[in-house]
């Protein structure tokens, strides 16, 4: 371990990242600079604790990790699984709980179940052909969309998604329904494959003292 160097953090911009820095704040680990609003700093330090903070896009943030840009990274499930970095997944935060899931009209129950070659729209391409193609072995027309996913069906570009369902309201308020549960997701912390060898004292204190805030 290099005593002065810094441990640099990747956080997903927005409410992952407002989550991530109150609970890195029941362990001690702040970042007053970080509260300042108006500010168009892009990195963050503790000179104390020798750590240092930015905010980046989440799929982009596996990626820093990857290439040890960051040392340590916080995003989403899906995001990991999405964009397939290697990296190492230490833990599970336990917060921005949603599942992925197909979804879709009531209609498209009977398509799944008959293993009909469908159209499936979604965000998550990767992750949508390991369900169909490996857990199904069901062949599918892939259709990736950036956003507004639940348009899709409704519209008549595809039959079914695969999104994010959290509260389910999005679903409800467009006449769908979840038809089929792929996995459940939630923030976890991701670090660098050196640094866990390199900075593991600090890596290995830093998620025990999470791991027991978080079993509170
Ligand atoms: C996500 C997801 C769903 C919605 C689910 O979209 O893609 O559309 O949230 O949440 P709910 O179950 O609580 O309704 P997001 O708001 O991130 O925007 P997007 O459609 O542009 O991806």
């Amino acid at each position: 371990m290099q005593k002065d160097r810094y441990l640099t953090f990747a956080l997903g911009k927005g409410r992952l990242a407002k989550q991530t820095l109150e609970l890195f704040g029941k362990i001690g680990v702040t970042c007053e600079e970080m509260q300042d609003k108006n500010t168009r700093k892009l990195i963050f330090v503790n000179e104390e604790l020798k750590f240092k903070f930015f905010l980046a896009k989440g799929p982009d943030v596996p990626t820093y990790v990857e290439y040890g840009a960051a040392d340590i990274g916080v995003v989403g499930k899906d995001t990991i699984l999405e964009e397939g970095r290697n990296i190492y997944e230490v833990l599970d935060l336990g917060f921005g709980k949603c599942r992925m899931c197909v979804c879709g009209p009531e209609s498209a129950k009977e398509l799944l179940e008959h293993r009909e070659l469908i159209r499936v729209a979604t965000k998550y391409p990767r992750i949508a052909k390991d369900y169909f193609y490996n857990k199904k072995h069901q062949t599918v027309e892939m259709i990736k969309l950036n956003g507004s996913i639940e348009l899709a069906p409704i519209v008549g570009l595809s039959e079914v998604i695969v999104d994010i369902v959290e509260t389910g309201s999005t679903l409800r308020e467009n006449g769908l329904g979840v038809l089929e549960e792929v996995c459940p997701l939630s923030a976890r912390m991701v670090v660098n494959q050196v640094s866990i060898k390199m900075e593991h004292e600090r890596i290995a204190k830093l998620i025990a003292d999470l791991r027991a805030v978080l079993a509170q």
